[in-house]
């Protein structure tokens, strides 16, 4: 049975990815063993057999013994241990959350319902390194993947809405102490009926620059505003976030020799864990609305189109409707007054799921079939 050790399952992405894996009953495939980087010898989490003690994720015999191992303990461990494991000459499968190794040549970035060809082409091959993409790109290409597989996009702006758990556990527990600090300003106008509106958002508006505002995470007040810049300045204009767009969508498509332009502005807003983006495509041919909504509807089996109508984009083309699922919701599609080249559409996806967890999960399960 594959010896499989989990590092950094107690964060927010590793609680995710456990969670997943016990709802689809996957630590019966393998034999599981927990790490920590603090809390070595600690009863390993419940997970429906018997596991050892928590091991230390900084002992590399401990870990150089798993066949997998499957991190959600950040790029600095990453880039500390990684380097270590192999020069170790350890052979086995690494499974990554972290941006760190994503790309490196001889690393996959994982996204299976997209690239499973190129997935299955790498264990073949040998590959050994299988790396989370960013989740804004996995979420925009579970979304319209199959409008570049069909060779249908010649470029792609896309205007993200991200949400807080982008940015950390730290920022989601922000945003709520801010959204209650802005509601707390002003609650006792608002228990009054014959307050004025005006008087209302003075004392809301006064909110965002109190000291007793937290902005310890954000920097910045996010609830009641939004902040357009993610990730680190790149000097050029161009944020990170933004960067990686082009950068890691190509190298999923396969697409880096000729690369398809992928760009656009990367915005925070005050969701909790979905990130919406709105895209504008220029398809390298018209192609009939219903044409492109069966190629959505048939790339794989999480989408979920929604009519480009009032009602039902309102009820479920949202975080609100969409948070905790593996739903790819994608809706608003309609050409352009540009030409009838030119789409547009919206999706919303949950970050912690299809952006991060469930693509790792999954590469295990590639993994424990391919054995
Ligand atoms: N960098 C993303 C964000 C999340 O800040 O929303 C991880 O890919």
């Amino acid at each position: 049975m594959m010896k499989v050790g989990l590092i950094g399952w107690r964060g927010m992405v590793g609680s995710v990815l456990v969670e997943r894996m016990r709802a689809e009953d996957d630590f019966a495939l393998f034999e599981p063993v927990f790490f920590s980087t603090s809390q070595a010898g600690a009863v390993a989490p419940e997970v429906g057999r018997p596991c050892p003690p928590v091991g230390d994720a900084h002992d590399l015999r401990s870990l150089t013994a798993c066949d997998t191992l499957v991190s959600c303990q950040g790029g600095d461990y990453t880039q500390a241990m990684h380097p270590r494991l192999r020069a170790a000459g350890w052979r086995g499968h690494w499974i990554d959350a972290a941006s760190t190794l994503r790309m490196q040549d001889d690393a996959v970035i994982i996204l299976d319902p997209v690239n499973r060809p190129a997935i299955e082409a790498g264990i073949a091959g040998g590959r050994r390194d299988w790396i989370g993409g960013n989740c804004t790109v996995s979420l925009m290409l579970m979304a319209f993947g199959a409008l570049f597989r069909a060779g249908l996009v010649e470029w792609l702006t896309s205007m993200t809405y991200q949400a807080a758990s982008g940015a950390g556990a730290q920022h989601m527990r922000e945003l709520l102490a801010q959204m209650g600090r802005l509601h707390g300003a002003a609650a006792a106008l608002l228990a009054n009926p014959a307050s004025a509106i005006l008087d209302i958002d003075r004392v809301a508006a006064a909110a965002f620059t109190d000291p007793a505002l937290p902005v310890a995470q954000f920097g910045q007040p996010l609830a009641g505003s939004l902040l357009p810049w993610i990730d680190r300045d790149l000097g050029n204009g161009q944020s990170r976030e933004e960067f990686k767009a082009g950068a890691e969508g190509n190298k999923i498509l396969g697409t880096g020799a000729e690369p398809i332009p992928i760009d656009g502005l990367c915005v925070r807003i005050g969701a909790m864990r979905c990130h919406s983006q709105a895209v504008t495509m220029k398809l390298t041919r018209a192609v009939p609305l219903a044409g492109i909504e069966t190629l959505l509807e048939q790339s794989h089996p999480w989408l979920r189109l929604v009519p480009n109508e009032r009602e039902a984009s309102l009820a479920r083309l949202t975080p609100a409707a969409v948070t905790g699922r593996l739903d790819i919701a994608v809706g608003r599609i309609r050409q352009l007054a540009m030409g009838p080249e030119y789409l547009t559409a919206f999706t919303v996806g949950d970050q912690l799921l299809w952006g991060a967890a469930e693509p790792l999960r999954r590469m295990l399960r590639l993994l424990l079939d391919a054995r």
